[in-house]
């Protein structure tokens, strides 16, 4: 069996830093927001080269509170891509904001910018590129329309920790980047959380707010916030995680460069790393017609894989009522068809990345 995914090899690798490090919480009972969280982020604004770094309790908070500081509510839309994981659109529901899709571009499956400024009106407020699979969205020319327009840009880089456009972290291009710590992803914690980074002062001031129920000192609400406080014990597991990000990266990397070269020849798509990108590797996801026969073939095996995503947004039941229908983005439709998602974590062994590209190779021929 290879799993999709071998969250307790990782804890095991790190096992004596992360216990001492929750017992430290224990001991001071800083158990919501408190110095492990405020240490953590300190750490992690410096890491992706932004001011400053405020700790929530997921990545969808992360986006409410962002879209909240940019002032988005009734009235306003949000520019982003239908292949996204749904928080993406939730979050903006959540404002009472409209979301207007714009589709992904058929290589790189982010935000194609060729379709962007047809889509704002004198309504959009902002536009939130996906840094889908861990790999940054085209940022220069979304930055440009945005400040030629007056936008906001607010990068979900929920699965981009540690990726990189042109040499910048991702998050840090941005007016306001977002991140997830769900336990999965490339810098998980052993429970929710999530973060909002800026070099806004006054973004990072009202999300410091929003996200402790909108006081500025204790029991002075002077917003209506809400509880989507960081706990103390994520921050400290996050931190002792944070120190081995780059390692773990960089084995994703090669990890992915291994598939490349194994599966090069072979009939499935290899995803296509884009020139101005440090690709992280969150999801290494292939693409093949008969997407659902090689799920079924890889199980066979005993290859664990996941379909990221096998719905885009604008045909799920629950957005209907943006008024969108089959056809609409043919991209984003074809990539929710076609992607399969490999087995990808920094301790996949080389025999167990051998096993699975052959098992890709056979199920092919089944097919
Ligand atoms: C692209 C994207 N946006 C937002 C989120 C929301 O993050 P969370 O699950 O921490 O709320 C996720 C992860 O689940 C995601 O993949």
């Amino acid at each position: 069996m290879i799993p999709f995914l071998d969250l307790k090899a990782q804890y095991h690798s790190i096992k004596p830093e992360i216990d001492a490090a929750v017992t430290k919480v224990l001991e001071s009972s800083q158990f919501a927001l408190g110095e492990e969280v405020a240490a953590f982020e300190r750490e992690f604004a410096s890491y992706v080269g932004a001011a400053e770094a405020v700790g929530v309790n997921s990545g969808t908070s992360a986006l409410h509170l962002a879209l909240l500081a940019a002032g988005v509510g009734p009235g306003d839309e949000v520019i982003t891509v239908p292949f996204t994981f749904v928080a993406t659109v939730a979050a903006v529901c959540y404002t009472g904001a409209r979301t207007v899709f714009v589709d992904v571009d058929p290589r790189a499956l982010t935000l194609d910018v060729t379709n962007l400024e047809r889509a704002i009106t004198p309504r959009t407020k902002v536009i939130m590129p996906v840094h889908l699979y861990g790999q940054p969205a085209d940022m220069d020319p979304i930055m440009e329309v945005a400040r030629r327009r007056r936008l906001v840009v607010i990068e979900d880089a929920a699965q981009a920790h540690g990726a990189e456009y042109k040499g910048r972290r991702a998050g840090s291009i941005g007016d306001l980047g977002c991140f997830s710590f769900y336990p999965g992803k490339n810098l998980g914690a052993y429970g929710e959380g999530g973060m909002v980074v800026t070099s806004n002062a006054d973004h990072a001031r009202t999300i410091r707010m929003l996200r402790d129920w909108g006081q500025d000192r204790r029991y002075h609400h002077v917003l209506k916030g809400f509880n989507y406080r960081l706990e103390g014990i994520q921050g400290a597991i996050l931190r002792v995680k944070l120190r081995r990000l780059e390692e773990w990266t960089e084995s994703r990397r090669r990890h992915a460069a291994r598939y490349n070269e194994l599966l090069a020849g072979s009939p499935v798509r290899t995803p296509e790393a884009m020139a101005y990108a440090r690709h992280v590797y969150h999801i290494y996801a292939v693409r093949s017609a008969d997407r659902d026969g090689l799920q079924k073939s890889l199980q066979g095996a005993g290859v664990q894989t996941g379909v990221h995503y096998p719905i885009p947004v604008h045909l799920q039941p629950a957005y209907a009522d943006l008024g969108y229908k089959a056809g609409d983005f043919p991209h984003s439709e074809a990539a929710a068809r076609e992607v399969l998602s490999l087995p990808m974590f920094a301790e996949l062994t080389s025999s167990q990345l051998e096993a699975v590209a052959a098992a890709v190779g056979e199920g092919i021929h089944a097919v």
